[in-house]
């Protein structure tokens, strides 16, 4: 991980958990170059964010804190490409996903990235293997995913649903069930927002735990933005956002 201005990147960058055979050099996968958004609204423009540079490696795993309203959605939005910066610059694996045409931006998005939201978003008429198919049904060959669908829910702990539908289950389980569809593709980057922030304590917990265990196994760039600081204390990098600028977060919310 690196921050343009911290005075600690050699300490953070050196966390970096990056494995496999590309080598020891670590390759920054995320990388983000001074993006800013503004709205234009009938009072002028809208500041929200101005100035966002960081970068991340596969394996790192980030927590973002921050009043409401103070552009933490906006800023997970872009970097899932869902919305474009106003400026600067994402490059995801290499590439720069909004120079991309609409058609490959959206095949991109499908493979490269998994998103977690507050809301489950499940489709209410499938049952909970289909849902976590659903990402796959743009894939090549979706076949080969039904066994990782079923390893995902079972790493969820969900083995034992997988014909339910989205109303036959509880808050939790259904997020588990999100989380599952967010990973099916093996995606570089998962993106959570407010992942626990419907769910009662102990649901948020199990959802907490199983979302570091997860992460740790799928090697993803994992960034989760959220209100409780219960969670974001388990990522070993957490950012706090305000008037528009990341700062590190120490952890006293
Ligand atoms: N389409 C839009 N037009 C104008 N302002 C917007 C738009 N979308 C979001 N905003 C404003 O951007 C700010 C940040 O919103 P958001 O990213 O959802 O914050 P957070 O997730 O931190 O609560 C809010 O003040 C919101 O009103
Ligand atoms: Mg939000």
């Amino acid at each position: 991980m690196y921050l343009s201005w911290a005075s600690n990147v050699g300490d953070v960058r050196s966390r970096s958990n990056f494995r496999g055979t590309r080598g020891p050099q670590v390759r920054q996968l995320l990388e983000v170059s001074n993006l800013t958004k503004e709205y234009t609204t009938p009072r002028g423009p809208l500041t929200i964010l101005s100035g966002i540079t960081f970068s991340l490696s596969r394996g790192d795993a980030l927590s973002i804190m921050g009043p409401s309203g103070s552009g933490k959605s906006t800023l997970l939005y872009i970097l899932g490409t869902l919305e474009s910066p106003t400026s600067g610059i994402v490059s995801l694996d290499g590439q720069n996903p909004f120079q991309l045409p609409q058609k490959e931006l959206a095949l991109f998005r499908n493979k490269t990235i998994g998103f977690v939201f507050q809301e489950h978003c499940l489709l209410p008429q499938c049952t909970v293997l289909e849902n976590v198919l659903i990402p796959t049904l743009v894939a090549e060959s979706e076949d080969q995913y039904i066994e990782r669908a079923r390893s995902l829910l079972e790493q969820v702990r969900l083995s034992d649903r997988l014909d339910h539908r989205p109303a036959e289950l509880s808050g939790g389980e259904r997020q588990r069930v999100a989380l599952a569809r967010a990973l099916i593709r093996n995606p570089l980057l998962l993106l959570c927002d407010e992942p626990t922030g419907n769910l009662d304590r102990q649901s948020a917990e199990v959802v907490a735990s199983l979302l570091v265990q997860l992460h740790q196994r799928q090697e993803t760039i994992l960034i989760v933005v959220t209100h409780n600081p219960a969670l974001a204390e388990k990522f070993p990098i957490r950012f706090q956002l305000a008037a528009g600028q990341i700062r590190p977060h120490n952890g006293v919310s």
